[in-house]
């Protein structure tokens, strides 16, 4: 089976990694890849939002299943263009990606599923919004309601840092267009959770748990990021937890996906505050996430390319997914000044000392080569991750791969994975 894989983050790296392990994959093409999906396969150069290249060169090979990973080409109708063309796609169509791509959307449509989420408001215009957020006395969350790369949530203290942040996203345009609406939500108070599960359109297969870690600095402080780091599974989620979080988000969901005739196929991750009162969305997103995506991979046992076609043809129910029992844990390396400015072109270093550490595996992300060498070319670097008897060794196991890499003004942060080590 000829698979096209499109995307050029650590979570395709991870997917190609875990794609390459099954007998049933032929030739396998990365567009636009980086240089950890080139040693696994084929690089193609296509933007992930050039749909018509993509749908074209699926075609000239006669690819017969296009896996999306990112969610711009996902709302942008990538996975309808290539069914339209006769080819299975995994990832769900452009109106079902309105979940991740429109937060006032999901609002919307948790709200008539009765999912528990924050309580929230939705503003098209600032004048409203700013006398909205005046009106209120504690803190709160401000969302662009468009796709911002992780980027477009302010969770403030204060109504009048709220007001800043509306500012940012509507009147400075800082996320362009995804800022013309926003959401107004109150703070939820716990521990979050990243749930993520496969869909074929009416069986929902949960995935391992994770937790990811959002904002840049040490003990979750500081703007927030696409993540930081990844680990699964998250204690957090007892058993009793997981279960409720499909009986009351997972299902209601894709159950009323249904019912407006947009029925959902690919991974649906609920992004969760496991609050006093229970577990409660903070969003939707519409793919795998990065980085968590390295840690569950790191973890699955079954061979992810046979659950893959399976979601395509709607048989989840005839696949098993089975798991590591151990613990694994993901230390994303960044450029000096992510998420704001970095500077790029930056070698890479000691990648190769690092994968001798016992169950380590580092997977790029913004790495380019030039002029044969191997250099930074994006925020988030690298997703050092290993595997271990604990979260304890997983964890010591990364930070000492993390250690062999250098680059200039190489980040990460230092507590990856402590929220479940004091549990
Ligand atoms: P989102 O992209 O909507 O998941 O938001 C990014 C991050 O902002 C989340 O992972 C949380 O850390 C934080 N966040 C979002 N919404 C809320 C909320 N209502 N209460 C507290 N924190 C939130
Ligand atoms: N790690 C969060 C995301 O993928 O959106």
């Amino acid at each position: 089976m000829d698979v096209l894989l499109v995307g050029s983050g650590g979570r395709e790296h991870a997917i190609a990694w875990k794609l390459k392990e099954s007998k049933k994959l032929g030739k396998l093409y990365i567009a636009p890849g980086n240089p950890g999906t080139a040693q696994l396969g084929q690089n193609v150069d296509i933007d992930v939002n050039d749909i018509e290249q993509l749908v074209d060169f699926a075609k000239s090979k006669s690819i017969d299943l296009v896996v999306v990973g990112p969610e711009d080409p996902l709302a942008g109708g990538l996975v309808d263009a290539v069914e339209a063309a006769g080819i299975m796609a995994f990832g769900p169509s452009a109106e079902a990606a309105q979940l991740e791509a429109d937060k006032a959307f999901a609002k919307h449509l948790m709200r008539s599923c009765s999912v528990s989420t924050a309580e929230g408001q939705v503003f098209d215009n600032y004048y409203d919004a700013k006398a909205y957020i005046a009106s209120r006395d504690e803190a709160v969350v401000i969302k662009a309601a468009g796709l911002a790369k992780g980027k477009g949530v302010f969770v403030c203290d204060d109504p009048a840092n709220g007001i800043l942040a509306a500012e940012r996203i509507m009147r400075n345009n800082e996320f362009g267009a995804a800022g013309d609406k926003i959401v107004v939500e109150d703070k939820l108070i716990g521990e979050e959770a990243s749930i993520l599960a496969f869909v074929d359109g009416r069986n929902i297969y949960v995935m391992e748990s994770s937790q990811d870690h959002k904002p840049i600095g040490d003990g979750d402080t500081g703007p927030n990021t696409g993540g930081m780091g990844a680990y699964s599974p998250a204690p957090v989620v007892t058993d009793k937890l997981m279960s409720l979080i499909n009986r009351q988000i997972l299902v209601p969901i894709v159950d009323g996906l249904n019912r407006n005739d947009t029925p959902y196929k690919g991974v649906l991750y609920a992004g969760v505050m496991i609050t006093a009162g229970g577990p409660r969305v903070l969003e939707f997103n519409v793919r795998f996430g990065d980085p968590e995506t390295q840690p569950i991979l790191m973890r699955l046992k079954s061979d992810l390319l046979e659950v893959m076609v399976a979601v395509c043809k709607g048989k989840l129910d005839e696949v098993q997914l089975n798991w590591d029992p151990k613990p694994a844990v993901c230390v994303v390396m960044s450029s000096g000044g992510y998420p704001g400015d970095y500077e790029k072109g930056k070698q890479i270093t000691g990648i190769e000392q690092a994968e001798q550490i016992d169950g380590v595996k580092v997977f790029h992300a913004g790495t380019a080569m030039k002029d044969g060498k191997l250099v930074t070319n994006g925020g988030r670097v690298l997703g050092v991750t290993a595997v271990g008897n604990t979260v304890e060794e997983a964890k010591s196991n990364a930070y000492l791969a993390v250690e062999k890499i250098n680059f200039e003004g190489a980040y990460y942060r230092h507590d990856i994975a402590d929220k479940a080590i004091k549990r």
